[in-house]
């Protein structure tokens, strides 16, 4: 059995990965915005551990959400799962003058898997919409283009992918890996969508908890449990360290 730690798992794919997980006998600890959203997240899945809080859009809900993880102890895997998509219509900016979108899918996991005690598998979402993005890490803040959503959030999962390979590269002692879990009908996917909802958890859990050796592997990018095409930039490991290295100065805390 596993502790697993679950990001932004009041709905989605989140709340799906943590009640698959407790279905298979590991223990889940789950993690909403605020009191009233955790409410509802320990109604919809009773056998969580526990139910974290805080709104990581900012840096100091984000240093509170991994005080509150380390005071639980340390987890077997983290599934950085939290998101906002590639639908928001304006740029928001936040207390800590970022990005909204990338300070919740970019900075949140970086400053989590920064200051949280080191697991032994970390699982970070990123999507097919990272190929899009923008590999030159010139305007991560979107401070300079005309807001476009969709390729604002692109930008955000390439970034994802680069934090997951760069991890991989400087702990290898840690599996780290990433996952696109396809476009599907979450409230983030809309009713629309193609790809199969069933489907769409597992390869995290599986990243998570299984024994299987290629789950165990690190410095991964995988859907439905196999591996997927990624960015040609993902794998420099200078870039890799340019998008640690921002993180690092936007956030004041550094990666161990
Ligand atoms: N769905 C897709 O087609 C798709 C495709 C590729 C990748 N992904 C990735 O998969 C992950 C999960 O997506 P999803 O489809 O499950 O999205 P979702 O249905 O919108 O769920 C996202 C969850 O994150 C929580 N959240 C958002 N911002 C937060 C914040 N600032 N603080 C705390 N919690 C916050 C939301 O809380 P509330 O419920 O309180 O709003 C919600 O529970 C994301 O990283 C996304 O980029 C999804």
């Amino acid at each position: 059995m596993a502790r697993v730690f679950v990001t932004g798992s009041a709905d989605g794919l989140g709340l799906m990965v943590g009640s698959l997980l407790v279905e298979h006998g590991h223990a889940v600890v789950l993690h909403a915005r605020s009191e009233a959203r955790a409410e509802d997240t320990q109604a919809a899945l009773p056998q969580a551990e526990a139910v974290l809080i805080g709104d990581v859009s900012t840096l100091a809900a984000m240093r509170a959400v991994a005080g509150q993880a380390n005071d639980r102890g340390r987890f077997d895997a983290v599934i950085h799962n939290v998101g906002l998509g590639y639908q928001e219509p304006r740029r928001v900016e936040t207390v800590d003058g970022l990005s909204q979108l990338w300070a919740v899918n970019v900075l949140a996991p970086y400053v989590l898997t920064a200051l949280m005690h080191k697991p032994d598998r970390l699982v970070y979402l990123s999507s097919g919409m990272h190929l899009g993005g923008d590999p030159s890490l010139n305007d991560p803040q979107w401070t300079a283009r005309r807001w476009n959503g969709s390729r604002a959030y692109s930008d955000t999962k390439l970034h994802d992918m680069l934090l997951a390979f760069g991890v991989a590269r400087r702990w290898p002692d840690v599996s780290s890996n990433a996952v696109s879990p396809g476009w599907v009908a979450t409230r983030m996917g809309g009713p629309g969508a193609p790809d199969d909802l069933d489907q769409a958890h597992r390869t995290q859990a599986w990243l998570a908890v299984s024994d299987d050796a290629a789950a165990q592997g690190s410095g991964g990018y995988y859907y439905h449990q196999r591996p997927a095409d990624v960015h040609p930039a993902v794998r420099d490991p200078g870039l890799q360290d340019r998008l640690l290295d921002y993180c690092r100065d936007v956030s004041g805390i550094a990666l161990a």
